[in-house]
């Protein structure tokens, strides 16, 4: 089965649906404080996805066994899929917030790095990195282009600097479905996989370790660890292949890439 192609109106859907979902990681981003607990943060989100933009968190009840909160939070060691629990936050804490919402039947899917208080030079540097493997992998994204050549971008940056790219979990078509076709692995070879189209949607989310690649599930059956306990870091957004390029449909205003990127 292949990805799906958006209609004008789809796509439209699509860049409301992308807006609000950069538009929860704004809201939080103050909030996230030494002290306040990822539950906390759960609830600012849940309250303002659900009474301000009148949407729907999808990661609730999502999936076997059902998601149990609205946002994902993946602190440190974690890679992705982190429940929010009543642990708070201390200094030098790396968190991952992975916001999906649903507007008009449509989903909007998109993570960032955050830290509390001051980075380590090292925490610094592997956030940053991460970021750029997205920014690179999105410089690929135009008709024609395959997807191992994302994924080959991604992958020559991580490793490129010593880090590992986890390969359990991907990126992944989006419209009505939360995870729809293709799957967007972030490591591969030039020239091979999927051929993009304009009007394909799917998200870039390179999940970059410090250590080795091995992840496991804890026994939540969500949270995904680095095996190695090492650092992890993540960037997500949601694109839409354009005529010549692609267009970030959760681009935040502090970003400095440009939102439609021209070949
Ligand atoms: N937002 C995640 C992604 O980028 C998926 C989270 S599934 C959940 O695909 F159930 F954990 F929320
Ligand atoms: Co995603
Ligand atoms: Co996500």
């Amino acid at each position: 089965m292949a990805a799906i192609i958006k209609t004008a109106e789809e796509i439209e859907k699509m860049r409301v649906a992308g807006k609000l979902a950069a538009d929860v990681l704004g809201m939080i981003e103050p909030y996230v404080k030494k002290g306040v607990t990822t539950d906390e943060l759960n609830q600012i989100c849940h309250d303002y996805i659900v009474n301000e933009q009148q949407c729907i968190p999808a990661p609730l009840n999502y999936g076997h066994p059902p998601f149990p909160k609205s946002i994902c939070t993946s602190v440190n060691h974690v890679i992705c899929h982190g429940i929010p629990a009543d642990k708070k936050l201390k200094d030098g804490d790396c968190i991952n917030i992975d916001v999906t919402i649903i507007k008009d039947g449509y989903h909007g899917d998109t993570s960032k790095m955050f830290v509390v208080g001051k980075p380590s030079i090292m925490a610094e540097r592997l956030i940053r990195i991460t970021q750029e493997c997205l920014y690179k992998g999105i410089r690929m994204v135009k008709p024609g282009a395959r997807l191992g050549d994302i994924g080959h971008v991604i992958q020559q940056h991580a490793e490129g600097h010593n880090y590992s790219i986890v390969r359990e979990y991907c990126g992944h078509g989006i419209g009505v479905g939360f995870h729809e076709e293709p799957q967007v692995v972030h490591y591969g070879r030039p020239d091979t996989g999927e051929v993009l189209e304009a009007g394909m949607c799917f998200t870039i989310e390179p999940m970059v370790n410090a250590g080795k690649r091995h992840s496991k599930i804890m026994p939540d059956q969500w949270t995904v660890v680095t095996k190695d306990r090492s650092l992890s870091a993540q960037w997500e957004h949601t694109l839409l292949v354009t005529a010549n390029g692609c267009e970030i449909l959760t681009l935040r205003p502090e970003e400095t890439i440009e939102r439609i990127i021209e070949h």
